[in-house]
């Protein structure tokens, strides 16, 4: 997708990222600012992660993904636990009146921890909308790249272990083929608010060279003119994947 040409304002002519990863970070720290509580800042996240993903879809950006929780979040007290959960849920329930038709769905991460009822709702969500074109929307709950590396790790191992695979023939694009992100291009920019400059186990294979861009800004007060400024940034890159 060498010619994904931005269509509107700024960004007119200049040639955009495919795949955006969002790491959506700083809601605690907007809620604390305000003597609010924390689940108040996931809320105002929630909002932000909305305005976003219509702006990348406007734009024309074929594959975004937005980190919504880790495996490593469960470590957190269960009422803010449970208020991020409730917040994934509702937007499931109401995601047609979120995201427009045409916009495929796919869960990254591990869903087997979630109940029934929401686990079908994913993958119901992500059936129905495998034919959509106009944009991939990846969102990673309960997700972790060591996670998934090891997902795919065990995967293989039973492929061989029962001879439906030969040990010569893995690489890294059948390694590839086992993770979540199957058939999806690796990420060229890599977006975290609030400050933190580390990847937080988000998409560590797909971030091998994806070009990195931080903000102070916090999650809820990322807008589609901060997210301009990141892909004006990535324009002036000069990408050589160890070549010269
Ligand atoms: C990111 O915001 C949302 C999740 C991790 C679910 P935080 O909740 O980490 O916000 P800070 O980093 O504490 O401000
Ligand atoms: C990363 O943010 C996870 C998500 C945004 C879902 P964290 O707030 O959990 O990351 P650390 O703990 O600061 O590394
Ligand atoms: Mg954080």
């Amino acid at each position: 997708m060498a010619n994904n040409k931005a269509a509107v304002k700024d960004l007119i002519s200049i040639e955009l990222p495919v795949h955006i990863g969002f790491i959506m970070d700083g809601n605690g720290r907007w809620a604390g600012k305000r003597g609010l509580p924390r689940k108040f800042g996931h809320r105002e996240g929630a909002k932000a992660f909305e305005s976003i993903v219509k702006y990348c879809k406007n734009i024309g950006i074929p594959y975004i993904s937005f980190y919504a929780f880790s495996t490593e979040n469960w470590k957190r007290p269960k009422d803010e636990v449970d208020a991020i959960i409730d917040l994934f849920r509702k937007y499931i329930d109401d995601v047609r009146k979120h995201i427009d038709e045409n916009v495929r769905v796919i869960f990254l991460g591990d869903k087997s921890v979630f109940d029934d009822e929401l686990r079908r709702k994913m993958i119901s969500l992500e059936n129905d909308s495998k034919d959509f074109t106009a944009m991939t929307l990846l969102i990673a709950v309960n997700y972790g790249g060591r996670d998934e590396i090891v997902r795919a790790t065990r995967n293989i191992a039973m492929q061989v272990k029962n001879n439906q695979l030969e040990v010569s023939s893995i690489n890294e694009e059948l390694f590839g083929n086992y993770l979540d992100t199957k058939g999806i291009p690796d990420v060229d920019l890599l977006i975290r608010p609030s400050g933190e400059l580390r990847l937080s186990n988000f998409l560590i294979w797909q971030c091998a060279y994806a070009e990195f861009y931080y903000t102070d800004v916090l999650w809820p007060d990322f807008s589609p003119k901060e997210l301009d400024k990141a892909i004006l940034d990535y324009s002036k890159r000069v990408r050589r994947f160890g070549g010269v």
